[in-house]
């Protein structure tokens, strides 16, 4: 058997990595062990619950208010342990998280091959989005076998030097779940009866100034058009609840609300009228349905999706903000020249195709 750890540690990895996890166990030739840094918790321990996958190894290493020194340097330290004693032969990381690049430092000192799956995406901006352009970047140097998500992607690994024999086109896994979440018999309680935008914020470079930006911005939104809502499933982080709570409590036509599962997000998402995020895996949900997305950000490292899909980078000032999403409500013509999507990350089979190929490289 082939011992792979596959790590993961926030939602999007949940997500992105549920269906490589059950593609690979259904190949048989590998033993497959989960690794769970825990740097989410409730988020990540609910979305794989609802997944169906189980963590073998949990770090447990959330605090609130984490910094970036403290991740890293817990994950380095606890996962030592793990990695000497299932001595894996390979190690899966996922993106550009602080798990995914301690987790793959970690491998490197032991000497570990490290595979890493939506590779090459860049935004050539070190500080934007922070710090996960650096992640990325940095796991690349260290990882044998890179799974791109796109062309354009395996083209930024190519530039630095990455040998293009290792790296693989595969589409973006997300979008598998997305494929298999999407219900058209979807009912909820919650969902509004009538036109709703959704919005979602976490980065850490916006946090204060352009998420209380963000903010004041849907405000003007939710005052302008009463008759539309705006549902707000908000992170866990307590800095931004704490930013959300003063500028928009009370607002009637503003539905703050918990962090939802992915099926419950991916239905909502298919409902909505448009999308004001600055979550990188919304933009690729959003492309593949062709619901148009402002994305609230001063880059983007998926720079392939603007020119062929919903996706508008829109930066973080308030009246950008405000007058973006004022055309898309009140200009039919804004809203349907949006409404493009685009078969750019796949069409659901990504994970199969990860899983393929590592069976292919890793056959003994
Ligand atoms: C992290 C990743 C980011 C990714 C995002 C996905 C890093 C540095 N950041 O950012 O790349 O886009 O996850 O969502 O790797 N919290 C809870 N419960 C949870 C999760 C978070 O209470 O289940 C709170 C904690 O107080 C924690 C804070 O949220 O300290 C921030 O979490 P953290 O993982 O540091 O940052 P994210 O913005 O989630
Ligand atoms: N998501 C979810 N529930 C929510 C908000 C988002 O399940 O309330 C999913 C979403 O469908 C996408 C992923 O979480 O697959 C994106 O995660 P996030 O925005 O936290 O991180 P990023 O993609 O920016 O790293």
């Amino acid at each position: 058997m082939i011992k792979i750890l596959v790590c993961l540690g926030t939602r999007p990895e949940a997500i992105k990595m549920s269906k490589i996890i059950s593609e690979l166990k259904a190949k048989k030739i590998f033993d497959v062990k989960v690794l769970s840094s825990g740097q989410h918790k409730e988020m990540v321990s609910d979305a794989l619950r609802e997944l169906k996958i189980k963590v073998d190894y949990d770090l447990k290493i959330m605090k609130i208010g984490q910094t970036l020194f403290g991740i890293t340097a817990d994950i380095l330290n606890k996962s030592e342990a793990v990695i000497r004693e299932f001595l894996p032969d390979i190690v899966l990381v996922h993106g550009d998280t602080s798990t995914a690049f301690a987790l793959s430092l970690a491998a490197f000192y032991s000497k570990i091959t490290v595979a890493h799956v939506e590779a090459g995406l860049r935004s050539h901006d070190i500080y934007n989005p922070y710090p996960e352009e650096f992640n990325r970047a940095a796991i690349a140097r260290i990882a044998k076998y890179h799974f791109a998500p796109t062309e354009s992607a395996k083209e930024n690994l190519v530039r630095e030097g990455i040998d293009e024999e290792n790296i693989f086109v595969t589409g973006n896994t997300v979008i598998d779940v997305l494929v298999d979440n999407i219900d058209e018999k979807y009912r909820n309680p919650n969902l509004p009866m009538g036109d709703f935008i959704l919005l979602t914020a976490h980065r850490r470079e916006s946090i204060p100034d352009g998420l209380s930006a963000l903010f004041r911005a849907v405000a003007r939104i939710a005052r302008e058009f009463p008759k539309v809502e705006i549902v707000y499933p908000i992170h866990k982080n307590e800095l931004i609840r704490k930013l959300a709570g003063e500028i928009l409590f009370g607002m009637e036509n503003v539905k703050i609300i918990e962090p939802l599962l992915p099926h419950d997000f991916h239905n909502f998402l298919y409902r909505c009228k448009f999308v004001i995020t600055d979550s990188g895996g919304i933009q690729e949900e959003s492309a593949y349905l062709g619901k148009p997305a402002l994305v609230v950000r001063k880059c983007t490292e998926r720079k392939e999706l603007l020119s062929y899909s919903s996706i508008k980078l829109v930066g973080t000032g308030e009246n950008d903000v405000f007058s973006e999403a004022k055309k898309l409500l009140e200009n039919d013509e804004e809203y349907r020249k949006m409404s493009i999507s685009t078969k750019l990350l796949g069409e659901g089979d990504a994970s199969r195709k990860i899983a393929s190929e590592l069976s292919k490289l890793l056959k003994k």
